[in-house]
């Protein structure tokens, strides 16, 4: 975390998983890119958690895998080359926080991005399968083609959630030029 609270979403995301992750805990990266936000997630879940990260591009796993050895934390995770939406297909434990990070590859293909429906259907199988108090965490990148059409479906959707079940917080930067990443926060209530 750098020295100013407020920085990007990416710092807020790391704020709210250092918060909430014990060793232990289950946790999943939907999107693992680069594999920055799977290996936040590997420190702090210790030996005994389970980290379950998924990407559809080889290159993205692969590009993770070398980040987790080189920081001796490949124990703990397990990467899968499949879309979220079938995240169900591999995990069968409940999960303690999940995050998603919307676009495309950094330094990769542009044109592979994440999609509304495969999105929300992974969003989907993940908040079922939340335990109570546990955290699902959506970084919205949505300047490039197709994601602004990905924000509002998303959006739309997570207004829909019953708010006696959960608890849905936006933190955004509304004074901000160029379309700045922004952060949905989502905590599944007792009921
Ligand atoms: C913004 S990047 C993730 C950045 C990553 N969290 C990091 O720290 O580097 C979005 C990633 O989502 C992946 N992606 C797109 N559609 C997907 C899907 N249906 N299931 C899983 N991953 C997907 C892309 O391949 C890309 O690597």
């Amino acid at each position: 975390m750098s020295k100013k609270y407020l920085t990007k979403a990416t710092d807020l995301a790391k704020y709210i998983i250092d918060k909430k992750l014990k060793e232990g805990m289950i946790a999943v990266d939907a999107t693992v890119g680069n594999g920055n936000d799977t290996l936040e997630l590997a420190k702090r879940i210790g030996t005994s958690g389970k980290v379950f990260g998924f990407d559809i591009q080889k290159l993205a796993i692969e590009n993770t895998k070398d980040l987790l050895v080189k920081n001796n934390m490949e124990d703990r995770v397990q990467l899968i080359c499949d879309s979220h939406e079938n995240l169900l297909q591999y995990i069968d434990q409940k999960i303690d926080i999940a995050i998603f990070n919307l676009g495309y590859l950094p330094k990769g293909d542009h044109s592979i991005i994440t999609k509304p429906e495969s999105t929300i259907k992974g969003m989907e199988c993940i908040l079922d399968n939340l335990n109570e108090k546990g955290i699902l965490i959506v970084v919205v990148y949505y300047g490039h083609v197709g994601g602004q059409e990905e924000k509002e479906e998303v959006e739309k959707y997570l207004e829909t959630l019953n708010q006696k079940r959960f608890t849905v917080l936006k933190m955004d930067f509304i004074n901000q030029k160029n379309n700045p990443p922004f952060v949905l926060c989502i905590e599944k209530d007792n009921f």
